[in-house]
């Protein structure tokens, strides 16, 4: 049986309004960039753009290329930064295992988007060839243990007589890789001075719609996208939320980040 298809797009604006605590990840991992101001980086699975908003007043005299594979977020960002960075921001819709640049950029940061790449090798080698010599690469996304509560929950209730038709054949659309793993990745792509470390990063919502919303837009547009109905839909989200109520504290998102710094040799 052929795997069922998704369509990979994400519902931008959403994103846009529930992503603070991507947005508060984010922040931390500009802050730990030594930027001279004038470099041209590669913001590599950019969303909305709000942390491409940041790292654009970090370069005064720099550039940066937002990268998305979804045209809504690239639409989203380049709408939203077009104006204000004019000249210094390029927004391009393409996938970051078949990137169309060869040793353009200073420096390629990242977060919360690596996970959604299945083939982390494709991937490395792809930003290593997009480097110039010496370049860096400052990245964070899901790693090791990341949602592993949530998701034994997604499975189980994915497996039941109401969803099982739609669902028991999807395998996660995430690649969770620990460190050791992703430390020899980055090696084999070529790169030197390669780091990587897990943090918990868990955090709770406050209500049962705030945890609805978060799921349908985060974690499992691409599950429900296969569900036919709004009803189901509306239904294997409820049903989430209705356990995750039991957790103490309610509604908490049991995240890790798995934090990657490496250098292309010069
Ligand atoms: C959770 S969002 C993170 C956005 C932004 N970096 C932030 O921290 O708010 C993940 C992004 O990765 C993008 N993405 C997933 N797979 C991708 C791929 N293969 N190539 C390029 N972008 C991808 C998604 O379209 C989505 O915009």
């Amino acid at each position: 049986m052929t795997p069922p298809q998704t369509s990979r797009e994400w519902n931008a604006g959403e994103y846009h309004r529930l992503s603070a605590p991507q947005f508060q990840w984010g922040q931390r991992v500009l802050s730990e960039l030594h930027l001279r101001g004038d470099e041209c980086v590669l913001d590599a699975g950019c969303g909305t753009g709000k942390l491409t908003r940041l790292l654009l007043q970090n370069l005064p005299y720099g550039r940066v290329v937002g990268l998305d594979l979804s045209r809504n977020m690239v639409r989203l960002a380049h709408d939203s930064l077009k104006a204000e960075f004019a000249g210094r921001v390029q927004f391009v819709a393409a996938d970051l295992v078949a990137l169309p640049f060869r040793e353009c950029f200073d420096g390629i940061f990242s977060t919360a988007s690596f996970h959604w790449v299945l083939d982390h090798d494709a991937l490395f080698r792809n930003l290593f060839a997009s480097l110039k010599g010496g370049g860096w690469l400052h990245a964070q996304c899901g790693g090791g243990p990341n949602l592993a509560r949530l998701r034994e929950r997604v499975r189980s209730l994915s497996r039941t007589l109401a969803f099982a038709h739609w669902l028991a054949g999807f395998s996660e659309p995430w690649f969770f890789s620990d460190a050791q793993g992703a430390a020899s990745r980055l090696r084999a792509a070529g790169f030197e001075g390669c780091e990587a470390g897990l943090e918990p990063a868990s955090f709770a919502v406050s209500t049962s719609q705030e945890f609805q919303d978060y799921l349908r837009t985060f974690v499992l547009h691409r599950h429900l996208e296969l569900l036919p109905e709004e009803e189901l839909r509306n239904s294997f989200v409820c049903q989430l939320a209705d356990t995750s109520a039991q957790d103490d504290p309610p509604w908490t998102l049991d995240y890790w980040r798995l934090n990657l710094r490496a250098r292309k040799p010069e």
